[in-house]
């Protein structure tokens, strides 16, 4: 028999930051890693718990990037890994059964919803959650029309993507699903052009975008929204898989719209982020007219939507969301940081261009950098960092200087997001905004950090 070369998993977890570069340049994406070693981005962490989490030197950073979403509890938490524990010994997938505990997570799902959305579907990642409703809205309305908004993500498997409003991630894959159909973000009147030819099966949309760059949409948008949708006989499709489980202040952010849609996309933190799990929620009455029915029931299905460890992740997660009240916690803390960066913006205004969010969701805009002579000197080079990096730059200043871990958001790279685990304390909170005022004071100006910290990307 031919003899593998085969890496045991304890040689894994024993590798060093270049061997892990290498073997990620080999086997997988040779030009991510390039970028991520020039801002930085390729420590090797090593162990976490909490906000805390250290690299193989010792090294330990506070994560304020709190896996976009995905560890609203932290990373580690005891209770997480106990629930996992405690299922370990079960069948994790038979699907000639009705799963051991995936009724139980729709039960304590449909228990934190709005009023009314009760059926849940289980899948693995945000895109799946999001395929999933758009085909279920099709199939409940007989409509062959998605309306979405610009600068929205929703992920990027074929159908998301043809839903998420920026072109960088589009283009290269047209044709994408038809019949998509963009409008602007917060414009209830082009919304009402749209839904007025009656041929949209939903309206799918963020609470607040979150990839867009944390925007929160006018008072009284989401209202209009659901108003509309009921006019014109198309579902509400309101994507919490970011905005969910107690980030902006409430277990969903529609809530504070006093909005109840058709249906909730709910992924990362669902998991507890330690188990990928996601899943569309909707009403008895949307379901049974997608899928009611025994030559229906099996139209949409997944291998491994609702297994044992993914059903115990989420249960385990709900728990703590309710007994620990986190939503409280992150509108508490998520006040305190917004009003102390809203100070910061005020004094250091040539680098801050705005400050938005809700909750612990939050958003640092930069300005951003005119072309000028520096640019011509370098080719453009600079044009071209100013609209992609940005926030990049910044997010790796602040890993690479002052430990703390940010990232700059997909559909606008100028923005920083500042979404730590929603247990974050105080003491963590100022230690960021040290930080961020220690750059701005050190720097003095954009130009001045694009150089200091960029000076790789621009020559790289
Ligand atoms: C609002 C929203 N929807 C969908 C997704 C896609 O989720 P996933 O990356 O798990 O497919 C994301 C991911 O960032 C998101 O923020």
């Amino acid at each position: 028999m031919k003899k593998h070369d085969l890496i045991t998993l304890e040689d894994g977890l024993s590798l060093k930051r270049q061997d892990i570069k290498d073997l990620f340049k080999r086997y997988m994406n040779p030009s991510l890693a390039t970028m991520m070693g020039l801002l930085g981005f390729d420590k090797r962490f090593v162990r976490a718990e909490g906000v805390r989490v250290w690299d193989e030197d010792g090294v330990e950073y506070l994560d304020f990037l709190g896996g976009y979403g995905a560890l609203n509890f932290g990373h580690n938490d005891p209770r997480l890994n106990a629930a996992l524990e405690r299922v370990n010994t079960a069948p994790n997938l038979l699907q000639a059964s009705l799963g051991t505990l995936s009724a139980v997570l729709a039960h304590n799902l449909a228990a934190i919803m709005p009023d009314g959305l009760q059926r849940s579907f289980f899948s693995n990642s945000g895109a799946e959650a999001v395929e999933g409703a758009l085909k279920l809205a099709k199939a409940a309305t007989k409509k062959k029309r998605i309306v979405y908004c610009e600068g929205a993500f929703h992920g990027k498997t074929m159908g998301a993507l043809s839903v998420t409003g920026r072109s960088k991630y589009q283009a290269p894959f047209a044709p994408l699903v038809p019949e998509c159909v963009m409008v602007p973000f917060g414009d209830q009147g082009a919304l009402d052009l749209e839904l007025g030819k009656g041929e949209a099966a939903a309206v799918i949309l963020e609470a607040i975008q979150g990839e867009g760059g944390v925007r929160i949409p006018p008072a009284g948008y989401m209202e209009e929204v659901r108003r509309l949708c009921k006019q014109y006989g198309a579902l509400m499709i309101v994507d919490e898989i970011q905005t969910g489980f107690g980030r902006t202040g409430t277990i969903f952010a529609c809530e504070q719209e006093k909005v109840i849609p058709d249906v909730i996309c709910t992924a990362k933190s669902l998991g507890g982020g330690v188990v990928p799990v996601s899943a569309f929620t909707t009403t008895e009455e949307i379901w049974d007219k997608a899928y009611g029915g025994f030559d229906r029931c099996l139209l949409h299905t997944s291998t491994f939507g609702g297994n044992t460890r993914a059903a115990a992740a989420g249960i385990a997660a709900i728990q703590i969301l309710v007994d620990d009240d986190l939503a409280s916690r992150a509108r508490e803390q998520g006040a305190y940081l917004l009003e102390r960066l809203d100070q910061l913006s005020r004094r250091f205004p040539n680098f801050i261009k705005e400050v938005r969010g809700r909750g612990l969701l939050i958003g640092v805009e930069f300005n951003p950098l005119a072309g000028g002579i520096l640019n011509k000197v370098t080719g453009g080079k600079i044009n071209q960092i100013a609209d992609e990096y940005l926030g990049g730059i910044v997010a790796a200043e602040l890993m690479n200087n002052y430990q703390v871990i940010t990232a700059y958001t997909l559909n606008n790279p100028n923005v920083i997001r500042l979404e730590p685990p929603l247990i974050v304390s105080r003491e963590q909170l100022d230690h960021l905004l040290h930080a961020l005022e220690d750059m701005f004071q050190k720097y003095q100006s954009m130009w001045k950090l694009v150089l200091a910290s960029g000076k790789r990307l621009i020559t790289g």
